[in-house]
């Protein structure tokens, strides 16, 4: 399985493994129920069976689809993740959730379903846009700020020398920093397979996230999630749960990527408090109708489970809409 953008490395795999290639749609465009049974209808036609092995070529959208077919067909089918994106690379390769967008709610639906192999190849990122790569490096950002102080500094160091060149452009992480990324991912996992606990910590600004993503389509999943950390660092501060002194420190982590960020990226009406409030409300984590996030309490250092007063995040959220990327939020609201 492929989209338009990898569809060229699909058929070099052929080249070694023959078989069928699908190439549909990508983005999140492509997380619907119309996919899934456009995959399961393409594997019923080629008699796929339970040998047959389904090879993902794409970003974390089409992984998401893919997987939940190959667990699916004939109640699964081993499937192999390639991923092409950072993003992928970073965070969605691992960790075995995929889902589908339901009822205007993303990921309402899916499962778990890990891949029985998963191919990393550098090069793949060479030819993303800078909004992939911004989406990438969101998540990348996110792990240091959640787990890792270390690597919060590679970040900084990272971002420090491209800021000090003349027409700074964003390039992908190198090897090493991409693995020091993805291990906090594996480790967190590792703990906690099934999001019983510490996993939750990767789900830092998901939570606005995931409304303001399925409130703007043309939102990336990173985009939205490092909007979403913007907004949900400035909580933990409001809500006395993080230092102002180390919620400053984490803010220059997030900050460093602005430059980067096309204005397009910030809606030109934020949806109101109320319509949010309706997507936060559906959030997987929640429980008994209260809202559960995972915030930052320290430098590289998050917790989870955390409930804030309704009334305090809708004045976090409305002023932080006035301007988002102010300094003042990292002083909390309220
Ligand atoms: N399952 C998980 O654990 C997990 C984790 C994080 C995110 N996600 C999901 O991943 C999705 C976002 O994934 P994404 O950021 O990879 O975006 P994406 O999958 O939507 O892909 C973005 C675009 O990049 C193109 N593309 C892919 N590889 C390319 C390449 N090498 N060069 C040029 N273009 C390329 C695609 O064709 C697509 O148009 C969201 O739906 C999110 O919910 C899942």
């Amino acid at each position: 399985m492929a989209d338009p953008a990898t569809q060229a490395w699909a058929e070099a795999y052929r080249s070694v493994a023959p078989g069928s290639l699908l190439v549909m749609q990508a983005g999140e465009a492509s997380k619907t129920w119309d996919s899934l049974q456009q995959i399961l209808a393409w594997l019923m036609e080629e008699q796929a069976d339970r040998s047959s092995v389904l090879l993902v070529l794409g970003g974390g959208a089409l992984s998401d689809v893919g997987a939940m077919a190959a667990a699916m067909f004939k109640r699964g089918i081993p499937w192999v993740s390639v991923p092409t994106t950072l993003l992928a690379m970073v965070d969605a390769a691992y960790g075995g959730k995929c889902a589908i967008n339901f009822g205007g709610i993303k990921n309402s639906v899916g499962l778990y379903n890990d891949p029985a192999h998963r191919i990393y190849y550098h090069p793949y990122l060479q030819t993303l846009g800078v909004d992939a790569l911004v989406d990438g490096w969101a998540e990348i950002i996110k792990h240091g700020l959640v787990a890792s102080q270390d690597l919060m500094q590679s970040n900084l160091a990272y971002f420090g020398s491209l800021n000090n060149t003349p027409n700074p452009v964003l390039t992908p992480p190198n090897q090493d920093l991409l693995l020091q990324a993805l291990q906090v991912k594996i480790d967190l996992v590792a703990l906690d397979p099934r999001e019983s606990g510490p996993r939750k910590l990767l789900n830092f600004g998901h939570t606005m996230g995931h409304a303001l993503e399925a409130l703007s389509p043309s939102l990336g999943h990173g985009r939205a999630v490092w909007l979403g950390m913007i907004y949900e660092l400035g909580l933990a501060v409001s809500a006395g749960l993080l230092a102002r002194d180390h919620g400053l420190i984490c803010y220059a982590n997030l900050q460093m990527l602005a430059p980067y960020v096309s204005p397009e990226t910030y809606p030109s009406t934020w949806p109101s408090w109320k319509v949010v409030l309706e997507h936060l409300l559906q959030d997987k984590k929640n429980r008994g109708g209260r809202i559960l996030w995972s915030l930052p309490v320290g430098v590289g250092k998050a917790d989870y489970d955390r409930v804030v007063d309704p009334a305090m995040a809708e004045r976090v959220y409305e002023a932080w809409i006035r301007d988002p990327l102010a300094w003042p939020l990292i002083h909390g609201y309220a």
